[in-house]
C-alpha cells in the first residue's frame, strides 16, 4: 500500500522475534482453548529478563507472580488507578493476603497534571509507611499514568523495589508497562514537560489481564490503538512484518474486544516493544535501529498534549486529549513530514483512513500558537544538542531518525493535523 521514493541507508539485520532475545510462547490446542490460556513474551535486556503475562482473568492469580518474581518479599504495595473497578482489585490484593503476603494500598485518580512530583513524593511516603523493604514489592494496577508513577516509585525508593506492572488500558499493556522507563512531568511556567523527570526500571515480571479491559470507555481503549498502529509502523525491522496487515483484518474483532483477537494484538505488540528494548535498553543507540524508533509520532504528540486548550472531536469536547489521541496526530504529522522532505509517497491517506476507522483523530483544534509547540519541542527530552529528533516512515514496517529537518516541514507537518 505505502510505497518508499528513497532508498533507505544500509540497516542492520532484520531482527527476528528469536534471534533478538525476545520470545513468543503459544499453547497449542483448540482455539477456544487458545483464547484462555495465558501467553507469555519474555523480554530479555543487557540488565535483566523478565515475563509479560498476557490473558484474561490473570488478576485473580496476582500472588503468583508475586510469589514466582520476588520470592523473598513479605510485603506488597499496590498503587491503584482510581478508575480500575474496586471489585477487581479487592479480589487481586486479598488473594495476596491469603498468600501470607502483607498489603497495603493507595490510590491515584489519574491526570497528566497528577503526574508530577507531589504525586511521587505522596506515594513515596506511602511506601515508607507501610515500611518496605529492598526484597518488597510495588505492585501498580491501572493505567500508563498510575504504572509511570508507581515505576518510578519503586525505581527511587531506596534506589530500587521490586515493580511488578498489572496494565488496565490497551494502551499500558502493549506500550508503558514494558521497557522500564519510568516517570512524571515537570511543571514548568510554561507548562508540563512531558516525562522530564524519570528513571530507566525494568519490571520483575508484568501481568496484563485482557479481562481488565472491558470497563474501559471505547474512547481510552481506542487511543490504545494508535500505539499498536506506531508498533506496526516499525515492525518490520523487528521480526513482525505483518503485523499492520493483521490489525487491519482483525479490526472488527480488535474493537469488539474479542478476547483471540485481544490476546494476540497485545502479545504481538508487546514482542515488537520488546524486540526493540533488547536493542537498546536505555536509548543510548546513536544508531538507526535503537529505542529512538519508539518515538515516532512523539515529539509532536507531547508538544500537543500538553499545550492547554488542544481539543479533538471524540465526543467529549471539554475534556483534554489523551495521549494515544496526541499520539495518532503525531503519527500523522510525522507521515506527512516524511512525504514532504521526499522519503515517502501515497503514505498519509491510508493511514488517516486506518486511524479514522478506528475512531482515532487525525486533525484538533488549538495548534496556532506554532511558538509554543516549537519550544516544547526543543525543550523534549527527544531532542539533544539544541537539535530537535523526529522519526519519519520509510516504508511499510520501517522508520528512521532524523535530526533539524528546519522549520518548513515542522510547519507543514503541524499543517497537516490542524482543523
Ligand atoms: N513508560 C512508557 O514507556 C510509556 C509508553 C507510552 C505511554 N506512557 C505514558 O502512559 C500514559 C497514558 O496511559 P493511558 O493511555 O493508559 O492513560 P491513563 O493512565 O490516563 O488512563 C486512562 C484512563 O483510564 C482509566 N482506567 C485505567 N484502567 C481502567 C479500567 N480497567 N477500566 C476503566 N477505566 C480504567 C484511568 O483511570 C484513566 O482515567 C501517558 O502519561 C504516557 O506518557 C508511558
Amino acid at each position: 500500500m505505502w510505497s518508499c521514493t528513497s532508498s533507505s541507508p544500509t540497516r542492520a539485520r532484520s531482527t527476528t522475534l528469536s534471534s533478538s532475545g525476545v520470545t513468543r510462547q503459544r499453547s497449542r490446542g483448540s482455539e477456544t482453548e487458545h483464547m484462555t490460556t495465558p501467553r507469555s513474551v519474555r523480554v530479555v535486556t543487557p540488565s535483566t529478563e523478565y515475563d509479560v503475562r498476557i490473558g484474561p482473568g490473570l488478576l485473580d492469580t496476582i500472588y503468583e507472580a508475586v510469589i514466582r518474581s520476588a520470592p523473598k518479599a513479605r510485603r506488597v504495595h499496590a498503587i491503584v488507578d482510581s478508575g480500575v473497578p474496586t471489585e477487581l482489585v479487592d479480589r487481586a490484593l486479598e488473594g495476596i493476603r491469603a498468600a501470607d503476603l502483607s498489603v497495603t494500598r493507595s490510590e491515584i485518580t489519574p491526570t497528566e497534571r497528577v503526574k508530577i512530583t507531589t504525586t511521587w513524593h505522596e506515594q513515596i511516603a506511602q511506601a515508607a509507611a507501610a515500611r518496605l523493604d529492598r526484597s518488597d514489592v510495588i505492585l501498580a494496577i491501572g493505567g500508563g499514568i498510575v504504572g509511570d508513577i508507581a515505576g518510578f516509585v519503586g525505581a527511587s525508593y531506596r534506589r530500587g523495589l521490586h515493580v511488578i506492572q498489572c496494565p488496565t488500558t490497551l494502551l499500558a499493556m502493549v506500550d508503558a508497562s514494558v521497557g522500564g522507563k519510568t516517570g512524571v512531568n515537570l511543571e514548568t511556567e510554561s507548562g508540563l514537560l512531558k516525562n522530564a523527570i524519570g528513571a530507566f526500571h525494568q519490571p520483575v515480571e508484568v501481568v496484563a489481564d485482557i479481562e481488565t479491559l472491558k470497563s474501559l470507555t471505547p474512547r481510552i481503549f481506542r487511543a490504545g490503538l494508535a500505539e499498536c498502529i506506531k508498533h506496526s509502523m516499525l515492525s518490520g525491522d523487528f521480526g513482525d512484518a505483518d503485523l499492520g496487515s493483521w490489525m487491519r483484518d482483525h479490526s472488527n474483532e480488535i474493537l469488539a474486544q474479542e478476547a483471540g483477537a485481544l490476546a494476540e494484538l497485545v502479545s504481538r505488540n508487546v514482542a515488537v516493544k520488546a524486540a526493540v528494548v533488547a536493542t537498546d535498553e536505555k536509548e543510548n543507540s546513536s544508531g538507526d535501529m535503537g529505542r529512538a524508533l519508539l518515538n515516532l509520532g512523539h515529539t509532536f504528540a507531547h508538544a500537543i498534549e500538553t499545550l492547554p486548550g488542544v481539543r479533538v472531536h471524540m465526543g467529549d469536547e471539554n475534556s483534554p486529549i489523551m495521549h494515544g489521541e496526541a499520539v495518532s496526530l503525531g503519527l500523522v504529522a510525522a507521515a506527512s513530514m516524511s512525504e514532504d522532505l521526499g522519503k515517502t509517497s501515497g503514505l498519509i491517506e491510508p493511514l488517516k483512513t486506518w486511524l479514522t476507522d478506528l475512531g482515532l483523530p487525525t486533525r484538533c483544534k488549538g495548534l496556532s500558537d506554532v511558538d509554543s509547540i516549537l519550544e516544547r519541542m526543543v525543550h523534549d527530552k527527544k531532542a539533544s544538542g539544541g537539535t530537535i529528533r523526529f522519526v519519519i516512515p520509510t516504508s511499510e514496517g520501517s522508520c528512521r531518525v532524523i535530526e533539524s529537518p528546519g522549520d518548513a516541514p515542522i510547519l507543514k507537518a503541524l499543517e497537516a493535523i490542524q482543523v
